[in-house]
């Protein structure tokens, strides 16, 4: 019985979320914050942390690559690609509007750059802190 509740209560949580994205991907504008928002609720709430999303950026997760090989240390200016050398704008809002503007958009980076650089998906939480950091970074 407090089993089926559980996952009840599991699967009604995940169908929340999936509802959240999609009203997220079909509205396709957000702002920065309000994705940072949608990304704290999905981590249950958790304060999101610019120093521990800061340090994820330029850690090494155990792959050739590190989200700063790309993106820079600190992601204020263009970036170049470690594969290709193709240049790659700033990824820090406050010096690229078109940042974090379009979940699916994100959603769809995240996914990709995850996979290569940790070899998974980021967390809800690890994109809060990610995306919490990226907003201190200002002109
Ligand atoms: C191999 C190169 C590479 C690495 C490593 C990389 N990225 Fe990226 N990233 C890109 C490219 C290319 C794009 C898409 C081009 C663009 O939007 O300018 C992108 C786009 C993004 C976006 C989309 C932002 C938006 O809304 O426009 C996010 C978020 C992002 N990267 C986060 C990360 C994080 C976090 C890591 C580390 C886990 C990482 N990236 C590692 C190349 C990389």
């Amino acid at each position: 019985m407090s089993n089926s509740l559980l996952s009840l209560s599991g699967w009604y949580r995940a169908l929340l979320l999936v509802l959240a994205m999609t009203s997220m991907a079909t509205a396709n504008a957000a702002l920065p914050s309000e994705l940072l928002g949608a990304y704290r609720t999905q981590s249950g709430n958790a304060e999101p942390d610019p120093s521990r999303g800061q340090q994820f950026f330029n850690s090494s997760h155990g792959h050739e690559w590190r989200c700063a090989s790309c993106h820079g240390a600190v992601p204020t200016q263009t970036g170049r690609h470690a594969g290709t050398g193709k240049p790659i704008a700033p990824l820090a809002p406050a010096f690229n509007p078109e940042r974090f503007t379009d979940a699916s958009k994100t959603e769809k980076w995240f996914r990709r750059n995850c996979n290569d650089v940790v070899g998974r998906e980021c967390s809800a939480a690890e994109k809060a802190d990610l995306l919490a950091w990226l907003l201190t970074l200002k002109p």
